[in-house]
């Protein structure tokens, strides 16, 4: 048995776009990924999230969930467009109230409320007066963050600014995966440059409603490999690093993009103006992490082989001072996520454990041993219940105990983590994918919207409820 230290959260994450429907529901305004579901050929099977599962409906019960489970750190987003239904001006009141309640609720059964701002539902008008391209869309998500902090920050203590930044910014901008779909690298790099900005502001508007709040934001981590010992394969992967581990993190923490980025950018690319520098740097309290893989990485000839998300950058990246399309001519690559010594996920992600060690080492030797949240860790399988109604999923068991144990690890050689939260509570929207992939510790019947705790989900009831180890 490895043990946890006293103190330590467990947890589960959703979030907002994800699980609550009720799209319409109290004045909430249009998403980004409401259009982008509405877009035929954008989800899987043509699936949308207008009723999810029905969280916003069935909030209480949910919460219920939680409690039984035993879980003391709930990671969950808020919706900007049921606060701000046009992404400015005065709170909607009704949509305020939802999570005002929600953290009411969670504080009465002893769970820490773990709000992310923005998980990825940009407000339809600010896409449509520009998005993250724009500069001004870091001036509105701070106005947001204020009212959020103003409204909760009495009882809310610790806040994440951000969900993955280079996941949407990248998918969303520049690959056309993601809502709003856009394919243009030179969007891409601006929207890299607003959310940095917005990361700064935001920050700040969090801490002049609350100076005593916590405040970091959650990124997508990675630790990646040359998948040959050439030293282009080096190359690739050290460029990898720098794009997918430091792109944001950087500037936050230093002022500025990884030159491995920007030495390849044309003219002012990023759109970037004095004393940004300034503005984009923030002493964030902690880092929260998000690791499902560890990225291999191959140079691959003229176009460096990376995964379909990092490609383009170094190849194409020089043309982009205007407003150059991307075509989508490059073809998934079958390593990326892995090398074929694990185990796959149904999302062909490889089972690689030691990945989240080595992702929280490699943050606590670049930025000092500095706190840190693993906001999301968890795995998609087929999930069919058995004829007595359950999940048997061994297999996820396994992973959230390779993956607790990789955490351990790393404390012992000297991260400083506070909590692990297992992703998700329940199944639920994956974006692109649709219902395919069920990531949940409860497996929903869409049907009935009936929950029910999965095998994993017992197991990991039992580890919440000793607060021990693994
Ligand atoms: C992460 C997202 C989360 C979920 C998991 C599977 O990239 O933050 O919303 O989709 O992947």
């Amino acid at each position: 048995m490895r043990r946890f230290p006293e103190g330590f959260l467990w947890g589960v994450a959703t979030s907002a776009y994800q699980i609550e429907g009720s799209v319409d529901a109290d004045g909430r305004g249009p998403s980004i990924w409401d259009t982008f579901c509405a877009t035929p050929g954008a989800i899987e099977g043509g699936q949308h999230a207008r009723v999810a599962c029905d969280h916003y409906r069935r909030v209480d019960e949910d919460v219920a969930l939680l409690a039984d489970l035993g879980v003391s750190s709930y990671r969950f987003s808020i919706a900007w467009p049921r606060i701000q239904p046009s992404g400015r001006g005065p709170a909607n009141a009704k949509g305020v109230a939802f999570y005002d309640q929600l953290v009411d609720k969670l504080l009465a059964r002893g769970i820490r409320p773990f709000p992310t701002l923005y998980h990825w539902d940009l407000p339809q008008r600010l896409e449509d007066e520009g998005g993250w391209p724009a500069r001004a869309t870091a001036d509105r998500f701070a106005e947001y963050a204020g009212i959020m902090a103003r409204a909760l920050g009495d009882r809310v203590q610790d806040w994440a600014l951000f969900n993955e930044p280079f996941i949407f910014t990248s998918r969303g901008y520049m690959l056309g995966r993601y809502a709003p779909g856009r394919r243009s690298i030179g969007d891409f790099l601006r929207a890299v440059h607003t959310v940095s900005l917005a990361h700064g502001d935001g920050f700040r508007a969090v801490r002049a409603e609350r100076p005593g709040a916590r405040i970091g934001s959650v990124f997508a981590m990675a630790p990646t490999e040359a998948a040959t010992d050439s030293d282009a394969d080096h190359g690739a992967a050290a460029y990898a690093d720098a794009l997918f581990n430091r792109l944001f993190l950087d500037p936050i923490f230093h002022g500025v993009h990884p030159a491995e980025f920007t030495e390849s950018l044309a003219g002012n690319a990023l759109g970037a103006e004095p004393g940004d520098a300034e503005r984009m740097q923030v002493p964030l309290d902690f880092i929260g992490v998000n690791c499902y893989y560890r990225l291999v990485v191959s140079a691959g000839g003229a176009r460096p082989d990376l995964p379909f998300f990092l490609f383009g950058i170094r190849t194409d990246a020089r043309t982009a001072g205007g407003h150059g399309d991307m075509s989508e001519a490059h073809p998934h690559v079958e390593n990326a996520f892995g090398r074929n010594e694990g185990a796959r996920t149904e999302m062909g992600w490889e089972i690689w454990p030691q990945a989240l060690r080595d992702v929280l080492l490699m943050i606590t030797t670049r930025y000092g041993r500095i706190p840190i949240e693993v906001c999301e860790s968890g795995c998609a399988f087929a999930d069919v219940p058995a004829s007595d109604g359950v999940v048997h999923d061994d297999a996820r068991i396994a992973y959230h105990r390779a993956h607790l144990r990789a955490v351990i690890e790393a404390m012992a050689a000297g991260a400083d983590v506070r909590s692990y939260h297992a992703w998700s509570l329940f199944d639920n929207f994956e974006w692109a994918s649709g219902y395919r992939p069920r990531f949940g510790l409860a497996h929903v019947d869409y049907q009935t919207q009936r929950r029910t705790l999965k095998a994993s989900g017992e197991w990991y009831r039992a580890l919440c409820r000793s607060r021990r180890g693994v």
